[in-house]
């Protein structure tokens, strides 16, 4: 009997432990006002939504599936669907806090992303729901910078060089990232910050492939604060690249030049052949019909 006591006794500690543990997982984020009510100081635009796409495929389909498939992985705490409600009836604030601070499984990205690219990853989450009009801050009279930029390639140091002006004035502090164009959408080069003379260097891979004369067709975007700019630009900074047919060397039939001499003479026999045969019919119908007429 007294052993039963014990059993009972560590039954109860058990299921008062899964309780609190469970009381834990499910309780609210804890975030404060002024977190909930932040809002996001760039406008989401198409560029943010790709950036954010491309972050998110690398860290978060892992767990949270692609948004709207509802192909989450099954744990708990559920990681949910980002196009599902539970994420999109929440305000812009708290999905940007959530991502910085994370929670229990969902991992911190505070030190992975910088401000700008998690309110890239929730403009991309936000491109799922259709009904979503982004809040915009109130200025209050903050003047918004018009950014211009200059730009030139450094081919010794392979670095794209961009110095962010506004009222002609050098600026500082700016992000800059740069985007090649490609058939299917922007790929992004690399990403700088301007120095107090208001130059970013931009790493470029050597080996992107340019066209015949090593051209590149680049988007530039410079943001700071609510301050945004964006270029388009044809710069000689890649390898020279001949494109070749897609069809070119790969099939003997493709065209003549590759076709093999045996290739060419059977065809012509082939085809004059033909003709000889038609030319033999014509012949033996006339003769048919040359007999008949004698008959008759
Ligand atoms: C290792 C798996 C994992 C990865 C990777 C992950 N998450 Fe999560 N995420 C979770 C889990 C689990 C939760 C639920 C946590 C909870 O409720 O305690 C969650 C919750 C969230 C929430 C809050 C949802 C809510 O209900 O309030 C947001 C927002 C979020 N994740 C965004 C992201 C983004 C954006 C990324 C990629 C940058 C990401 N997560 C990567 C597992 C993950």
């Amino acid at each position: 009997m007294k052993n039963y006591k014990h059993y009972r006794l560590i039954i109860l500690f058990c299921l008062c432990f899964l309780a609190v543990a469970n009381v834990n997982a499910q309780s609210d984020w804890q975030l404060t006002a002024k977190e909930n009510e932040s809002l996001s100081p760039f406008l989401f635009d198409d560029d943010m939504i790709l950036e954010g796409k491309i972050s998110y495929e690398n860290s978060c389909t892992s767990c949270h599936g692609m948004p709207g498939q509802a192909d989450y992985t099954p744990m708990a705490p559920s990681p949910g669907d980002p196009a599902s409600d539970q994420f999109q009836l929440q305000s812009d604030g708290a999905l940007f806090h959530k991502i910085k601070t994370g929670r229990g499984t969902m991992p911190k990205f505070e030190d992975v992303f910088a401000d700008d690219e998690t309110w890239n990853l929730v403009a991309f989450i936000r491109s799922f729901n259709e009904n979503y009009k982004q809040p915009v801050p109130d200025l209050g009279g903050i003047e918004i910078p018009e950014y211009s930029m200059k730009l030139a390639f450094d081919e010794n140091i392979d670095k794209l060089v961009v110095k962010v002006f506004a009222k002609e004035l050098p600026q500082s502090d700016v992000s800059v990232s740069a985007f090649v164009k490609g058939s299917f959408g922007k790929y992004l080069i690399g990403k700088a910050q301007t120095d107090e003379l208001g130059i970013a260097y931009v790493d470029v891979d050597p080996t992107l492939p340019g066209d015949a004369e090593g051209k590149l067709d680049i988007m530039v975007k410079v943001t700071k604060g609510y301050g945004l700019a964006k270029m388009n630009a044809n710069m000689i900074m890649a390898k020279p690249t001949v494109r070749k047919s897609a069809i070119e060397g790969r099939h003997i039939w493709s065209n003549d030049k590759n076709a093999p001499i045996w290739l060419k003479v059977s065809f012509f026999i082939t085809i004059f052949g033909v003709w000889l045969v038609l030319f033999f019919i014509v012949i033996g119908l006339r003769g048919i019909n040359k007999a008949n007429k004698e008959e008759e």
